[in-house]
């Protein structure tokens, strides 16, 4: 590139995703099956479509506050309120951004001075790294394992937090591997974060897809609760992915530092995309239902399908994805899906796109029908028969 030496040398040197370089790849070729994709196989439910299409017909297409619309950030405060008995206030405590995406960004970029350590349990969603550097922090990978089931432990936290730790970034659930923390999970971390004055920052994009008991928010820790910054969005519970609609709930004077952020680069999110998602959050609850039910059964179908044959998986507790072991075929995680590609049509995330920890491991999304699912395991099957 002729300005490899001119430009930001951070951006220069961050590595594009992992998941888009392999689906560029699967791109060029013909009757490819995918499961690579994290983002929901249903239509947006109609009701929420409605908002956006009349929101246009009655030409509600200007510019809406920084903050996003009250009713809005009403809405989500009361929607956090009563699925996940966390009270936040709409005017104080929240801003609506474009996707939990942009969430994360003017997040990290509020609260990293420079060189500032931030806490990532990996494997971890591809976009954290990159941002925390462009942010100006230092990554500090912790490792999750499967005989945690994929938590972040106490001990684990312990050993790396320094004396420039500034951040957690906890998803749970988590892509890729699908794990959660309870209420006694975090029970445990909670004390050490309150002891060296760690902000939480809390993805909880999946929040919805908890497969057993319900989803645990940090934020219900009153002790830590002035530095829980929640991250969530509307992607993944209504199948909203195209709209890009997200938001962060956080103590006044976060929220107040993000929107400078926020108003200098975004101003607002898509504003007829604001009138859907308060449709969403007012009426959804029945939507997220539906799609829960099928998740957890297209869950349970895949885990059992993949042990069968012969690739151990562990159950995730969350999200929509599975993170296979491939041990038995004795390859790294890319020759593994660059061969399944090429031999089978059949395209997977290498595990190590998120990071080193996830080398051993491929990442399966279920978010596809049952029947691209039925197909891809016979695909894999037939695969496992040349190399186990
Ligand atoms: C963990 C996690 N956080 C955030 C996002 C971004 O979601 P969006 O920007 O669509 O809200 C994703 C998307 O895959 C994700 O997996």
């Amino acid at each position: 590139m002729i300005f490899d030496e001119e430009i930001n040398q951070t951006v220069r040197y961050i590595k594009p995703s992992g998941i888009r370089k392999f689906f560029d790849i699967a791109a060029t070729k013909k009757g490819v099956i995918s499961l690579g994709v994290g983002e929901p196989d249903f239509i947006t439910p109609w009701h929420i479509r409605e908002e956006a299409i009349h929101a246009i017909e009655k030409g509600r297409t200007f510019y809406t506050g920084n903050k996003g619309l009250p009713e809005l950030r009403k809405g989500i405060c009361d929607y956090y309120s009563r699925r996940f008995n966390v009270d936040y206030n709409g005017d104080e405590n929240c801003i609506v951004t474009v996707g939990g995406s942009e969430a994360i960004d003017i997040v990290l970029r509020t609260i990293l001075k420079p060189g500032d350590e931030v806490i990532l349990p990996t494997p971890a969603y591809v976009a954290y790294a990159a941002i925390i550097e462009m942010a100006g922090g230092k990554v500090i990978e912790v490792q999750l394992k499967e005989e945690d089931e994929f938590k972040l432990t106490p001990e684990a936290l312990r050993k790396v937090i320094s004396e420039r730790t500034k951040a957690v970034i906890l998803n749970f659930p988590g892509n890729p591997t699908g794990g959660i923390m309870t209420y006694d999970d975090y029970g445990k971390i909670v004390p050490i974060l309150k002891q060296h004055h760690i902000f939480a920052v809390t993805d909880e994009i999946y929040a919805e897809l908890t497969y057993e008991g319900k989803h645990c928010s940090i934020a219900v820790f009153e002790e830590i609760r002035d530095r829980v910054i929640i991250i969530n969005g509307f992607s993944k519970a209504y199948s909203m992915t195209g709209y890009r609609v997200g938001y962060i709930l956080a103590h006044k004077d976060i929220i107040e530092m993000c929107l400078k952020i926020h108003q200098y680069t975004i101003m607002c999110a898509t504003t007829p995309c604001q009138y859907a998602a308060i449709e969403a959050v007012n009426n959804g609850d029945n939507d997220i239902e539906e799609m829960f039910l099928s998740f957890r059964q297209r869950r349970n179908y895949i885990v059992k399908e993949l042990n069968r044959i012969g690739l151990k998986t562990h159950m995730p507790q969350g999200a929509f994805y599975v993170f296979p072991s491939i041990a038995i075929t004795g390859m790294k995680c890319e020759e593994f899906c660059e061969r399944l590609l090429e031999e089978e049509n059949l395209a997977l995330v290498p595990g190590n796109a998120f990071g080193d920890a996830g080398e051993g491991y491929v990442r399966i999304s279920y978010a596809y029908s049952l029947d691209e699912i039925k197909l891809a395991i016979s695909k894999l099957e037939h695969f496992l028969e040349k190399y186990r």
